[in-house]
């Protein structure tokens, strides 16, 4: 019972702390960019079916639990290619090497505990051609934002424990090349919400060649 209510408040938290228009917004314009053998880490309930763009030929759709609700039902019945759901935690995804061409993480990174061990499996599964296209929230890296920042890390354990894991307090940029991507595109900043929690860097990073 506690674990479903933290689940549910970890889904909501994906919405109510930034404008859903917003969100919206995000979601349309990067996932627009996936392409091939898609697949999305942390899955959720589908919320990123809709911005699929033509060019995604299959879905893999990775998460350690699976909604069942009226939404996400409706969200799967447009959908216009193959889905394939996958229980499984993103630490160890059971899928071969270099196999994909894109992966997709969106509020995602930060629930899952150990982001490097995801992101080395990222790495691994990703053709040396394929993309990371993320969307994420975490610790404001702004110049004079000192305070805003040690509310995040006052903030985040107790976020932790009511909503699922999820935290705010990961630089995900550099997460994202500490784990030897390198980012090809990227956007940060606040979006209109709750600042602690309206943080994103989001944007497409590919396999960096001469990692750290
Ligand atoms: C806040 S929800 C975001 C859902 C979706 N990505 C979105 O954009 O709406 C985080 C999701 O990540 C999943 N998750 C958290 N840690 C995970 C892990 N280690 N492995 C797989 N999925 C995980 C949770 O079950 C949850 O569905």
């Amino acid at each position: 019972m506690v674990s479903w209510l933290s689940q549910m408040l970890s889904r909501q938290l994906t919405n109510f702390p930034v404008r859903r228009d917003e969100s919206e917004r995000m979601r349309r314009q990067w996932l627009a960019h996936a392409e091939g053998l898609v697949l999305e880490i942390g899955f959720g309930s589908g919320l990123n079916l809709p911005y699929y763009g033509s060019n995604t030929r299959e879905l893999m759709a990775l998460d350690r639990e699976f909604d069942d609700s009226p939404q996400f039902r409706a969200r799967m019945r447009s959908v216009r290619f193959p889905v394939l759901f996958v229980k499984a935690g993103a630490q160890k995804i059971p899928l071969q090497d270099h196999s994909v061409d894109t992966v997709v993480s969106t509020w995602t990174l930060c629930s899952v505990g150990a982001i490097p061990a995801v992101l080395a499996e990222v790495r691994r599964v990703l053709k040396p051609s394929g993309k990371l296209i993320f969307i994420e929230h975490g610790l404001c890296s702004q110049k004079g934002r000192g305070r805003l920042r040690s509310l995040q890390k006052v903030w985040s354990p107790i976020q932790q424990k009511i909503a699922d894991g999820c935290r705010v307090d990961h630089d995900i940029r550099a997460e994202i090349e500490m784990a030897g991507f390198q980012l090809v595109d990227v956007e940060e900043g606040f979006v209109p919400g709750c600042r602690p929690m309206a943080f994103f860097t989001r944007g497409i990073a590919r396999l960096d060649e001469n990692p750290r």
